[in-house]
């Protein structure tokens, strides 16, 4: 009882967690000992769960308070009991792939635990963090999501999960497959499962909507991912970064020089993809590109060197660039250490002005939350450019160059450019844009998801909102009724002034009338007062980046 108390008290996990005051317990197993949910299900029922869950939400709900109590006292004995019966219940035998065909309340919930297999159908709507949360899960293992939110690792979370046995992973499932060799991408690591996937080879994947601004720093495992290439595998005892300055003065740094000749700076910037919200620019007209949806864009506390102290011990001054008599900018060209088959690496570069402004704050980072890098993210160093688009941010760095031009890399020179949307592929000339730098005002809303039905009273409306360059977001309005009136939505932590490079989270709170349909939009207003174009046509482009118009999301208002 003091336990449920206890738990009644905590504030709400998102994933898995017992129900406030409630107990899944109480609704009463029927099965006899030795059967609750152990019964081998027939063959051409193996997919269907067993019936003693069904219809159990009404039971329980009649249930809750004392009864819960004396309930979950009940199933303590039986546990018990349980433990002293001679014969352990016998469970079929499913496969991952079986598993992961029970992703859905009308195909079952299923969830595996070490080998053991679950359908938590009927907890899904129980599950404090909101049935959604719980979702992320269906059809896979749960370690990954419980190693995110810590609070699931409590004996009572596992004691609950046990009544919810309807199998076991087949002997050969329990170990994951073994690595394809002769591909490229077998070196890459393992990716949680919660992220969503628009390419697997190359990796490129999104956190969910939901999780996105579910905390102001994107946990590593669910920062967005842009892969162009594979990942390379970095010795760190023998890594090397080269840095060369003009006149041919160059540098080779170990990791371990990296980190003890510079001091260490910090900055809290968010990272955004060029491509962030192509997918509803290809609801306009088809563009080609990643169909990224509002995920790829994440926001990290990046620890590492300077690239300004780094670039003047390789004597670089604060006036290269100055003396050539015409108004043409230098450049620091960064290269990875991703190649493709013909060896050309992923390279981008940044204005030189940029590199050795103490302002700017350009990092060539070796740590991301307070961790090493993540061999995604860029082990063992990558360049963090904040305020500029995460193109330029090179991850598995391998070296550095001033250089009185651009980058010459494809990424800087035929890729992430914007243009008029009347310029097709015959049309189009890629030398005659500039390469996108700083990104322009964005915002968009992570709850409620397009399509949801809300329950009537007071909803709340979630979102992030930034701008590149450092200016700050000041304001985002919301609009419930589709742009025709505006609520000023509460912002979040503020950067200081001048240093905006990470999002803020904002959130409204506005009473809806039962039966209504409403169309929420979000536009973000910036330091200088730019703000998000209303409509998507108007600025689509055939590459489908910079899609930054008012973001909007349909719902109905259950009565
Ligand atoms: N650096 C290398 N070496 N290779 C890449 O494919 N992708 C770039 C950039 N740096 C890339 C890279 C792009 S387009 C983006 S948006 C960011 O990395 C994404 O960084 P993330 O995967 O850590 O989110």
């Amino acid at each position: 009882m003091l336990l449920l108390r206890a738990m009644a008290g905590r504030r709400l996990p998102p994933l898995m967690q017992l129900p406030r005051g409630c107990s899944r317990l109480a609704a009463g197993s029927t099965a006899p000992e030795g059967h609750r949910g152990a019964a081998p299900a027939p063959e051409g029922h193996r997919g269907a769960a067993p019936g003693r869950h069904r219809g159990s939400i009404p039971v329980l709900a009649a249930l809750l308070g004392l009864g819960t109590v004396l309930a979950y006292g009940e199933r303590r004995r039986r546990t018990a009991e349980a433990a002293q019966a001679p014969r352990a219940p016998r469970y079929p035998r499913y496969t991952r792939a079986e598993v992961a065909q029970h992703r859905t309340p009308s195909e079952r919930v299923w969830v595996t635990y070490g080998t053991d297999v679950f359908d938590v159908t009927e907890f899904v709507e129980l599950h404090p963090g909101g049935p959604d949360k719980i979702l992320l899960a269906a059809g896979g293992a749960l370690e990954p999501f419980w190693a995110l939110y810590a609070v699931h690792s409590q004996a009572h979370v596992l004691e609950l999960l046990r009544d919810y046995k309807v199998g076991e992973l087949s002997p050969d499932e329990a170990s994951p497959p073994p690595g394809d060799t002769g591909d490229p991408f077998a070196g890459d690591p393992p990716r949680h499962p919660a992220l969503r996937v628009n390419s697997l080879k190359p990796f490129n994947a999104e956190p969910p909507p939901e999780l996105l601004t579910q905390s102001f720093l994107t946990p590593n495992e669910l920062f967005f991912t842009r892969n162009h290439l594979p990942v390379p595998a970095v010795e760190p005892g023998s890594y090397r970064l080269r840095v060369e300055g003009p006149g041919g003065r160059a540098l080779s740094l170990s990791l371990a020089e990296l980190r003890q000749r510079f001091p260490k700076h910090e900055v809290t910037a968010t990272l955004q993809c060029a491509g962030n919200r192509r997918s509803e620019m290809s609801r306009v007209r088809p563009v080609k590109g990643l169909a990224w949806d509002i995920g790829a864009i994440s926001t990290a506390r990046w620890g590492g060197a300077r690239l300004r102290d780094v670039l003047l011990a390789a004597g670089v001054r604060d006036s290269t660039g100055d003396s050539t008599g015409d108004d043409s900018e230098w450049h620091v060209c960064f290269e990875g250490l991703d190649a493709d088959a013909s060896g050309t690496p992923y390279g981008a570069s940044i204005p030189l002005k940029r590199a050795l402004s103490a302002e700017a704050e350009v990092l060539l980072a070796y740590e991301m939350n307070g961790t090493e890098l993540p061999r995604d993210h860029g082990f063992p160093v990558r360049v963090v450019v904040p305020g500029v688009v995460g193109a330029r941010s090179v991850k598995w760095l391998r070296s550095v160059a001033v250089s009185p031009a651009e980058s010459p890399s494809h990424w800087q020179q035929k890729d992430y450019k914007g243009f008029c949307p009347s310029v097709d592929w015959d049309s189009v000339d890629f030398g005659a844009a500039p390469a996108i730098q700083e990104l322009p005002v964005q915002s968009a809303i992570t709850e409620p998801r397009p399509g949801a039905a809300v329950a009537a009273g007071e909803l709340t409306v979630k979102g992030y909102a930034w701008s590149g360059g450092g200016r700050e977001v000041v304001r985002v309005d919301v609009s419930l009724d589709g742009g025709r009136t505006w609520r000023e939505a509460e912002l979040g932590p503020r950067p200081e002034r001048g240093r905006g490079w990470a999002w803020a989270l904002w959130e409204l709170r506005a009473p809806v009338p039962a039966g209504a349909r409403l169309d929420i939009v979000c536009k973000a207003v910036d330091r200088s007062y730019n703000v998000q174009p209303d409509s998507v046509a108007p600025i689509w482009n055939l590459r489908g980046v910079l899609s930054n118009a008012w973001h909007r999301v349909s719902v109905t208002v259950t009565r």
